[in-house]
């Protein structure tokens, strides 16, 4: 994403400030209808980026950046759940089914350079499809089936070659952060299992999200006292340091398994501190002024199309999180409310309400694109939990998604061949990783690296 020109940013106020009533996403945050309105008009510009159901384009697919087709049908998801339109529900399904890969979404064209985040996040996709009953596709792969997948295949790469386990950042030894373990990837598998644990009532999940949660607790990722959130930590010195760059879907992705744990477990105390904790600490770094802000990259505006939707996840994770923990909705519905009449505001570029990145100025910035409309499209849809009590499901309480406990488990032998290098080839390796990493450049490991 380029920088607007001086040029576009004067036009954009000179629109804004000449016109902006006529432009202004209306929000009266207390009418049900209001809120849906703003959500239809942000999802509206969000599919707009959307290319996937377009002859000669392939569905689900963002070849330079593959994760975020993940958060995209989210967004799709919970706006349907939330909102009752069912506009881009058709769209959701194929995009999902086509980027299914062998029932684990991970297929072979993006593979290569793939990092477990980019993979999970996909994961969570079908998790919430399960969770909110869309229906199951009668002729492709169940969505629980695929959040099953994803989670078999990624207990697989779970690595104790150091720090005593953790998943790697990255699943190819090409990629750069191989040797990191990192926040997302542990937080989100983390996640992962919780939901799965609660959907399925299978113990084998609950092991997991119990052991990874440990394993974080252990390493200078996760302060179970501080409840600090580093976002990476170093296998080469056995994860004894930490990159400790601030980032909100770090604590979200803890805090939305925590709260899955608490809800799981009919209210153990144990998770409801770490959803406290984590939260509070949500609050006091990124919510400024009532409203949230991803604190390290939006005033220097060098938020990176990934860093632009952490805030939107972190919104849909805290809705979530107060229906799955009653105690913290009206502190979060409070935050909730507060950003999205200044998410509102920033929704008022171009003349046809583009949305801009930064929330807490309450006015278009002069950013423009599909992470902007993702984002704001998940904290308008986070607002309707004040009017429709509807949380996720299990498989008891009407959740009918298939299970299949062996999904997505396939040899990824290939995969590793790196790793067999001896150091007399590191050369040829090295030329190698020059080669890939154009591919590497594109994968949401890639940009998250360039700005720890
Ligand atoms: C809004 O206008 C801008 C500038 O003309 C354009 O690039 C963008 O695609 C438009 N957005 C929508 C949703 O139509
Ligand atoms: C993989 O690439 C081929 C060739 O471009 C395309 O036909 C296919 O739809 C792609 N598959 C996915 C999952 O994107
Ligand atoms: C499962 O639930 C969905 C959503 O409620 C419904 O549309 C579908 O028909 C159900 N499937 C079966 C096999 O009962
Ligand atoms: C939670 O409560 C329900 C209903 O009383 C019970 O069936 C279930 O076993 C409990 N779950 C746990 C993990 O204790
Ligand atoms: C979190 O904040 C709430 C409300 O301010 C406070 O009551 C609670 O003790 C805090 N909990 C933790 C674990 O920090
Ligand atoms: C779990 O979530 C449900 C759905 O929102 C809620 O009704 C229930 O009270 C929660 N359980 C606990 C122990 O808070």
């Amino acid at each position: 994403m380029l920088l607007p020109s001086p040029w576009s940013l004067f036009k954009g106020s000179l629109v804004a400030l000449l016109a902006a009533p006529a432009y202004a996403i209306t929000l009266d945050i207390s009418s049900e209808e209001s809120i849906k309105s703003a959500a239809s008009i942000s999802a509206k510009a969000m599919m707009s980026y959307y290319k996937g159901n377009l002859p000669g384009h392939i569905p689900g697919a963002f070849a330079s950046k593959w994760w975020e087709g993940g958060a995209l049908f989210l967004a799709t998801l919970q706006y349907w759940h939330f909102t009752g339109d069912t506009t881009y529900n058709e769209e959701t399904r194929i995009g999902m089914q086509w980027q299914a890969g062998d029932d684990n979404f991970y297929p072979s064209n993006y593979s290569a350079y793939l990092g477990n985040d980019d993979q999970m996040f996909w994961g969570l996709a079908g998790m919430t499809a399960a969770e909110l009953k869309f229906a199951d596709d009668s002729t492709g792969y169940s969505w629980l089936s695929l959040a099953q997948g994803v989670f078999n295949a990624q207990i697989d790469r779970w690595d104790t070659t150091a720090c005593d386990g953790g998943m790697r950042w990255q699943i190819h030894s090409w990629e750069s952060g191989y040797t990191l373990k990192n926040s997302i990837s542990n937080g989100g598998l983390f996640q992962l299992a919780a939901r799965l644990a609660r959907y399925t009532g299978d113990s084998l999940y609950t092991e997991w999200a119990n052991k990874i949660w440990n394993w974080s607790a252990n390493s200078p990722l996760l302060n179970n006292s501080t409840w600090n959130v580093a976002d990476s930590t170093e296998m080469e010195n056995d994860c004894a340091t930490q990159g400790d760059t601030q980032w909100s879907y770090n604590y979200g992705t803890y805090m939305m398994g925590a709260a899955y744990m608490y809800n799981y477990t009919n209210g153990s105390s144990t998770w409801l501190k770490a959803v406290d904790g984590l939260l509070n600490k949500t609050f006091d770094h990124f919510i400024v002024n009532g409203v949230l802000k991803e604190v390290t990259c939006e005033p220097s505006e060098e938020c990176n199309d990934n860093e632009i939707l952490f805030k939107g996840l972190v919104s849909s994770w805290l809705s979530f999180t107060a229906l799955l923990v009653p105690s913290t909705y009206d502190r979060i519905l409070t935050k909730l409310q507060n950003s999205a009449k200044a998410a509102a505001l920033s929704c008022t570029g171009h003349s046809n309400n583009t949305c801009g990145v930064r929330w807490y100025l309450s006015k278009y910035d002069g950013w423009m694109g599909m992470e902007e409309e993702i984002a704001a499209t998940n904290i308008f849809v986070a607002n309707m939990i004040a009017f429709s009590n509807s949380a996720p499901v299990t498989s008891t309480t009407g959740g009918n998604s298939t299970s299949n406990t062996n999904a997505g488990k396939t040899n990824e032998t290939s995969d590793y061949v790196m790793s067999t290098i001896t150091s007399g080839d590191k050369a040829g390796a090295a030329i190698l990783a020059v080669v890939l990493t154009v591919g590497a450049m594109a994968s949401m490991g890639w940009l998250v690296m360039g700005s720890d």
